[in-house]
């Protein structure tokens, strides 16, 4: 079975083709740089984006697949949630394509799909097998969540951010500090230089006794910008606030999981979202899971940001198990 993937419900532009399980192409063209000046993403230059670039990525990841179109036999696209605009694009692009083929369309939640794209191992194919019942978590730029995941049509939300996602904070931390969109990625590369031995010590919220499994970020992003307006604001400082904002968001991440775990008593987790790029929290939540013995899933490089890969992989699971959707799909922000 051949499975068109289709992304677009922030700056990236993605489309993939999966075959059984084996992702053949994943092409992601983002629209990151249009947005850096403005320190986060302007919805009106996202959809615009997308509707430039969609047809020629569509082409690059059927050519990239040695497929025709006339051999993409299901369309699954993001249907929710993200910005409407965007999706919008996606969407009337999937439904033309499934209306000139007369093939189905399937509409995938793309907060699951980033849980999904941690069990794609590193031969591009899905890992189906023995991973129920799992503790699914979600770290990106727009969720900070946790599942409670017993089939691949059955996610249960046991926790998540009552205001900034994780990968947010990251942002908005650097653009306290001037430092640019998107911020993980320069915070994490500034955290690494950082040869000091003190910490901050910048609070770590809900952490408390009541072994809540919700976030809170909006908190640390205020201490810092508190701690910033007061310092020096020389080199050494960035490196000092950049290592120890991480520090403290990646230890409360990693806090909660181990809760979670406690709580549901489940020995595998999957974690995906683009902030399960950094290098720091994936260490720890190697240790946590030597330390606990539990199997824990990280995605794969290109399957960390926004992919239409996992749109794809969990659209043919979901088509095999008999969902289908029509072509009223909704745009669900
Ligand atoms: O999953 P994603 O591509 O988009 C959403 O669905 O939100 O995630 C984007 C987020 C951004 O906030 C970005 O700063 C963060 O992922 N990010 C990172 C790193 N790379 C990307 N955060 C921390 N460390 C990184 N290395
Ligand atoms: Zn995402």
């Amino acid at each position: 079975m051949i499975t068109l993937g289709v992304e677009t419900s922030c700056d990236e532009t993605s489309i993939s083709v999966v075959a059984n399980g084996c992702v053949l192409s994943n092409r992601v063209s983002s629209s990151v740089h249009l947005h850096s000046f403005y320190g986060g993403v302007i919805p009106e230059i996202a959809s615009r984006y997308h509707t430039e670039y969609i047809y020629s990525v569509f082409a690059e990841a059927l050519k990239e697949a040695n497929i025709k179109a006339s051999e993409v036999e299901l369309v699954a696209v993001t249907n929710s949630p993200g910005l409407p605009g965007s999706l919008l694009v996606g969407i009337a692009f999937a439904k033309a394509l499934c209306y000139s083929l007369e093939i189905p369309l399937i509409g995938i939640n793309h907060v699951h799909a980033h849980i999904v794209s941690a069990l794609i191992d590193e031969n591009l194919r899905i890992e189906y097998k023995n991973v129920f019942p799992f503790l699914g978590v979600v770290v990106s730029g727009g969720h900070t969540s946790i599942y409670s995941c017993r089939e691949y049509d059955s996610f249960e939300l046991i926790g998540r951010t009552k205001d900034d996602a994780v990968g947010e904070a990251f942002d908005k931390v650097s653009k306290i500090m001037g430092l640019g969109y998107p911020g993980g990625p320069v915070i994490e590369k500034i955290a690494l230089t950082y040869n000091g031995s003190d910490n901050i010590g910048f609070p770590k919220a809900l952490l408390g006794a009541d072994k809540s499994l919700d976030f809170s970020f909006s908190g640390i992003k205020t201490s810092v910008l508190y701690y910033w307006q007061k310092c020096g604001k020389t080199n050494k400082d960035i490196q000092e606030i950049s290592y120890s904002f991480q520090e403290a968001v990646t230890d409360t991440i990693v806090a909660k999981v181990k809760r979670a775990l406690k709580k549901t008593g489940f020995k595998v987790v999957a974690i995906g979202g683009g902030v399960i790029n950094n290098r720091g929290l994936r260490n720890k939540l190697c240790e946590l899971s030597s330390d606990m013995g539990v199997k824990i899933f990280l995605p794969e490089n290109g399957f960390c940001m926004d992919n239409a890969g996992m749109i794809a992989v969990l659209g043919e699971i979901l088509f095999k198990k008999g969902y289908c959707s029509d072509l009223n799909l909704k745009t669900l922000p």
